[in-house]
């Protein structure tokens, strides 16, 4: 490419004025030149641009650090300049021929560079590794053996097929694989006829059933609720049971609630609430209808199913099983399959906690803390454990749908960062000189089990304001950031924020606090006084639902979170977290539940 540092004199206003805003006349240009390059249209760009018909000649393109001091200079072409993410994109045509302007060419490299490999990943995404499109790997001048992994993206697929192992009895009914070897490295060895594999066999004899433990649970017993593994597998256990088909086993099939003034969070717990009359009633829970899961990213049988986004509670067989039953008229009358209007709402809201396994929500650890003490006892303790132990068991695998749904959610808002923090671990000749190294064992079998990057530490906020005034005090966004604040007191380091919030208002605080840096989705948010029923159904039954679904699971994955423990939604999250490892991140509610 041509050097133009002999023109620096030119100032990028008139650079730009005179050669970019010229070609802004073709769309895609508009809309990149005239400002805001959020991720997504710098990719659309790069893909427009590339696939262009070639009647307006893209000569070329780099990215300029939106600090340079020349950018900032008041001129007509000023609102070129809104850098949202720090880069900002410039275009140059000069009749055809490619120039870069820059003060730094190597800086500008180093951004290209960055932008090569975000939009290469931008271009995997949600696809499979032999399914991309040859002709733009051609047209963006890479090969797929030339990309580095992208650390902040998870290999869905893959995933999905270690965890369908693990959610399925052996041979002969014995437990899933959940003796001691994780994931993967499990499967290789099943697969490979090693004298480890005789040893293996060996050592397992020493396992009995009730000594395993389901591996969706991380962190030690003591930073879980009180007997979390013991509860999981149990439940587990009784919800996959040897034989669908034994005439003794009983069912409970229940839809999930559908009026349009609950909420997810208001679903779940109903749902919750089932679970628990199963387990009362040794019955095995079946999950039917969900409106939520009714739009077509939902296929197949996960059609209008929690198993859209969740592996299903129960397995294949007994849901058919129990989905015969139903046809059974005799079925309904001996109570062998029971349905929701065999109880009543008092029943499935503030039902009994199973008792099976004691009362461990005595031995709770006060670790959430409200208007500055921590909460020793409380009303409904148990139904607060309760709810931690079934949610969590209700997600314990996420299907390859909300796998990827959360890499999208990821790429977009941690992407450029991560390809920024890669490309400094490549040779500075990439992409020409790049070694070809096929993936060892390590990276395929035990780094593999490593969660997806985020920047650490993350702190999760989920900010309700709206309509919620009914059920619980209101706070204002103010108080949330004051917790914050006191958590970066004690973890200097923590600056990020996943925000989490359908109020466009808090949106525009969060402008004011400018030593936190925001993450939040870009979504239509609502404005002024709209009750939530009408703003989800502005959103479509899709965003409506994968929206708050990434934002909660992110949510249990953040290091800290701050939300409002009056909403039922932040009480499930409350119950992800202690039972995902996280008791001991301390929980700051800015209010307390409405039933305490
Ligand atoms: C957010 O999404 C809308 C469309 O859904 C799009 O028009 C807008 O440019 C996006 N904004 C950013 C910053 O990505
Ligand atoms: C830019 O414009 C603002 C107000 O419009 C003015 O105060 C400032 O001096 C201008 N800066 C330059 C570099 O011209
Ligand atoms: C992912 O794939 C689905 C369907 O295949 C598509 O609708 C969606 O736009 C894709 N998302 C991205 C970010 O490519
Ligand atoms: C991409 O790399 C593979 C393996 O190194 C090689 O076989 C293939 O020819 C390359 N393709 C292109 C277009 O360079
Ligand atoms: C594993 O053992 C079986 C029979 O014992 C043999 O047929 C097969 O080839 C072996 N596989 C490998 C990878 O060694
Ligand atoms: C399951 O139970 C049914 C009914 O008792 C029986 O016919 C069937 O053989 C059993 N299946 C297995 C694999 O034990
Ligand atoms: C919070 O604590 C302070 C002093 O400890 C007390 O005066 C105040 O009433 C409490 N507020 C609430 C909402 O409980
Ligand atoms: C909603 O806001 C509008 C105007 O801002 C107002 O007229 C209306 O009374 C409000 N409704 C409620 C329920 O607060």
């Amino acid at each position: 490419m041509e050097s133009t540092t002999q023109r620096n004199d030119i100032t990028f206003e008139r650079v730009v004025s005179s050669k970019a805003l010229k070609m802004g006349n073709s769309f895609s240009c508009q809309i990149c030149v005239a400002g805001f390059l959020s991720g997504v249209c710098l990719t659309y760009f790069f893909l427009a641009a590339l696939t262009s018909s070639g009647n307006v000649e893209f000569g070329g393109f780099s990215l300029l650090p939106a600090s340079l001091g020349t950018l900032s200079q008041n001129s007509s072409s000023s609102d070129v300049f809104i850098g949202i993410e720090s880069y900002t994109l410039l275009l140059t045509v000069d009749n055809g021929a490619r120039k870069l302007h820059s003060q730094k060419d190597e800086e500008l490299d180093r951004k290209e560079k960055i932008m090569l490999l975000y939009s290469a990943w931008t271009a995997m995404l949600n696809k499979s590794e032999d399914n991309i499109d040859s002709e733009l790997w051609s047209k963006l001048g890479l090969n797929i053996s030339q990309v580095p992994k992208a650390p902040h993206l998870e290999n869905c697929k893959s995933s999905a097929q270690v965890n369908k192992f693990l959610d399925i009895r052996g041979e002969n009914g014995r437990n899933p694989g959940w003796e001691n070897w994780k994931g993967l490295l499990r499967m290789k060895v099943q697969q490979e006829n090693s004298t480890v594999d005789t040893e293996q066999v060996h050592a397992e004899k020493m396992f009995k059933s009730e000594d395993t433990y389901p591996p969706w649970i991380s962190g030690s017993d003591e930073d879980n609720f009180p007997l979390t593994r013991k509860v999981q597998h149990d439940i587990w256990i009784h919800q996959h049971p040897l034989n669908c088909s034994d005439p003794n086993l009983r069912f409970l099939v229940a839809d999930w609630e559908t009026k349009p003034g609950f909420g997810i969070g208001a679903q779940l717990a109903g749902m919750i609430g089932f679970l628990a009359i199963a387990i009362n009633e040794k019955r095995i829970l079946v999950t039917n209808y969900f409106n939520r899961a009714d739009h077509d990213g939902c296929k197949g049988r996960s059609r209008s199913h929690w198993s859209c986004y969740f592996f299903p509670e129960t397995s294949i067989e007994c849901r058919d099983r129990a989905f015969d039953l139903m046809k059974i008229q005799e079925a309904w009358d001996s109570g062998i399959v029971t349905g929701k209007h065999n109880y009543r709402s008092k029943d499935i809201w503030a039902g009994r906690i199973p008792k099976v396994w004691g009362d461990p929500w005595l031995f709770l650890q006060p670790t959430t803390e409200i208007n500055g003490s921590l909460v020793r006892h409380h009303r409904k303790m148990d139904r607060r454990w309760w709810r931690a132990q079934a949610i969590r068991y209700l997600m314990r695998f996420q299907t390859d749908y909300t796998c990827d749904l959360l890499n999208v959610a990821r790429h977009t808002a941690f992407g450029l960062q991560a390809a920024e923090m890669v490309l400094e671990s490549l040779p500075g000749a990439w992409p020409e000189a790049v070694a070809n190294n096929p993936l060892s064992d390590m990276e395929q079998y035990v780094w593999r089990e490593h969660k997806p990057w985020i920047p650490r530490p993350l702190l999760s906020m989920h900010v309700r304001i709206g309509d919620k005034a009914c059920e619980m005090k209101v706070v204002g966004f103010e108080e949330y950031m004051r917790l914050a604040d006191r958590i970066r007191k004690r973890f200097p380091n923590l600056k990020n924020i996943w925000l989490s919030t359908e109020m466009q208002e808090v949106i525009d605080k969060s402008m004011s606090y400018p030593n936190w840096k925001f993450y939040y989705t870009n979504i239509t948010r609502q404005v002024g006084n709209t009750s939530m029923a009408s703003y989800e159904a502005s959103l479509g039954r899709k965003t409506s639902t994968n929206y708050p679904m990434i934002n909660f699971l992110m949510a249990t994955e953040a290091d800290f979170f701050i939300g409002a423990l009056g909403s039922t939604w932040c009480f499930l999250i409350d119950g992800m977290r202690n039972t995902g490892g996280k008791v001991m991140a301390g929980y700051l509610s800015v209010n307390r539940d409405r039933f305490w």
